[in-house]
Order: structure tokens, then C-alpha cells, then sequence
């Protein structure tokens, strides 16, 4: 399973690939706004220039016209390369006419703000690469965010389409466990969860006990390179 950062903010995106070998970032409007930076594809340009190489980047249109969404797409493209590059069309109805148009270009389309599988479904069928579902906002709105995940994934593997679910929106770790023993083939994950997912508190809890018990053995700051 993929799993990305879906921020945009460079200190915490260093950090966390230096941490842990993430597949990609991902951003929305506001995730890009939450930076301050008001030049948005300067900030897509440095996070690029942080991210290891051969990592996805995933960035949104902002046009809601069909022939806007294709322009603006082809200007990403242009500036930001088109290799390991997505770009983020939501699935509305002009959304999924321009989703076809890029993917028939050879661009590839991650559809978003998915709240049905259906919008999925058909994204899927246009061509789109990835299928981003809002988990969390799901689950908010009183639905089955993961089982709606699942179910767009069934169907279309099912169908045949080489398009992947991309579960976005999530706020804690089981939401993602549930998404990975699915089998779905990728998520991306806010700074919040993702701290969480990457952080195991009681293994370093019984890491203290284990150095405490072998200091007290063996001498304080020792280690097996202090033995021959
Ligand atoms: O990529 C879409 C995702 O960022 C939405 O997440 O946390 O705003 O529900 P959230």
C-alpha cells in the first residue's frame, strides 16, 4: 500500500521523510493555503525539490470549467513535470469531462472529493489514475467512509479499471488499518495521523524498562559495543 503526506508544508514534509520512506505528497487548495505562501506553485516547486526522487506529487486544479480544469492542468504539468506528477480534477460533472480530455493526453488524473462510488466509478472508467474518497468527512456526515472505500475498490477491480483508491481524509490509525487489510492500494495521511501511525508508544515504553534493566546489569551508558 502507498502511503503518502497530505500536507504542504516543508518542515513537516522534510520530517517526515527523513523518518520514514513515505511514497509522495499530496495537496488540496486548502492544505496549500494553510502555508501562507501566496504563490501556490512556488510552494508545489520547493516541496518537489524536498521530495525523494521517483515520489509522487499529487496538486489540484482550482477552474471549475471543463476547458479551464484542462488548461490549468497542462500549465502544472509544464511547470512542475509531468513524471511521478498527479493532478487532483474533483469529480463533479465538468470535473469528470475533463478527467477523460487529461487522461486521454497522457496526463496523470487523481480524481477527488469523492463522496460516492458511483463519481468513483466513473472517474475510474475516464481514465483517472487514482480515486480519492474523503474518508473522514464520510464517517463525519454519519456514512461508512472505509466501506464506501472498499466498495469502489471492488468494484473496480471487478471492472477491470487501472485506477487505484487513494483514501484520503482519515484521523486516526484504524481508519487506515481498516483501508489496508481491504487491500486498497494506497492513502494519504495529514501531519496529525500520520504522527500517530509512525509513532508506537509502547514499544519505546518497554525499550526504558529493557535499557534501564541492562544499565543496571551492565553499567549506565552501556551498550553490546562496550562487550567483546
Ligand atoms: O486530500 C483530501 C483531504 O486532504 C481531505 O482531508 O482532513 O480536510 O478531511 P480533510
Amino acid at each position: 500500500m502507498l502511503i503518502l503526506i497530505d500536507d504542504a508544508d516543508l518542515t513537516k514534509i522534510e520530517g517526515f521523510f527523513a523518518k520514514y520512506p513515505y511514497d509522495g505528497v499530496t495537496t488540496n487548495p486548502t492544505i496549500l493555503s494553510k502555508t501562507g505562501n501566496p504563490d501556490p506553485m512556488d510552494q508545489l516547486k520547493k516541496i518537489r525539490a524536498i521530495m525523494p526522487e521517483g515520489t509522487d506529487l499529487h496538486a489540484q486544479v482550482i477552474s471549475t470549467e471543463t476547458d479551464d480544469m484542462v488548461r490549468e492542468a497542462e500549465h502544472m504539468v509544464e511547470v512542475l513535470g509531468k513524471e511521478h506528477m498527479y493532478i487532483k480534477v474533483p469529480v463533479t460533472a465538468n470535473g469528470l469531462k475533463a478527467i477523460s480530455i487529461l487522461s486521454k493526453k497522457g496526463i496523470n488524473v487523481t480524481a477527488t472529493a469523492i463522496y460516492g462510488v458511483m463519481p468513483a466509478f466513473m472517474a475510474a472508467k475516464a481514465g483517472a489514475k487514482f480515486l480519492a474518497p474523503y474518508v473522514n468527512r464520510l464517517d463525519v456526515l454519519g456514512y461508512d467512509g472505509v466501506g464506501l472505500a472498499i466498495d469502489i475498490h471492488t468494484a473496480v477491480k471487478a471492472a477491470g479499471y487501472e485506477a487505484e483508491v487513494l483514501g484520503a481524509s482519515f484521523k486516526n490509525s484504524q481508519q487506515v488499518l481498516d483501508m489496508a487489510k481491504a487491500g486498497i492500494g494506497s492513502v494519504t495521511i495529514g501531519s496529525d495521523a500520520l504522527e500517530k501511525l509512525a509513532y508506537n508508544g509502547i514499544a519505546e515504553e518497554a525499550v526504558k524498562v529493557f535499557i534501564n534493566d541492562f544499565e543496571g546489569c551492565c553499567g549506565e551508558g552501556k551498550t553490546m559495543l562496550d562487550f567483546n
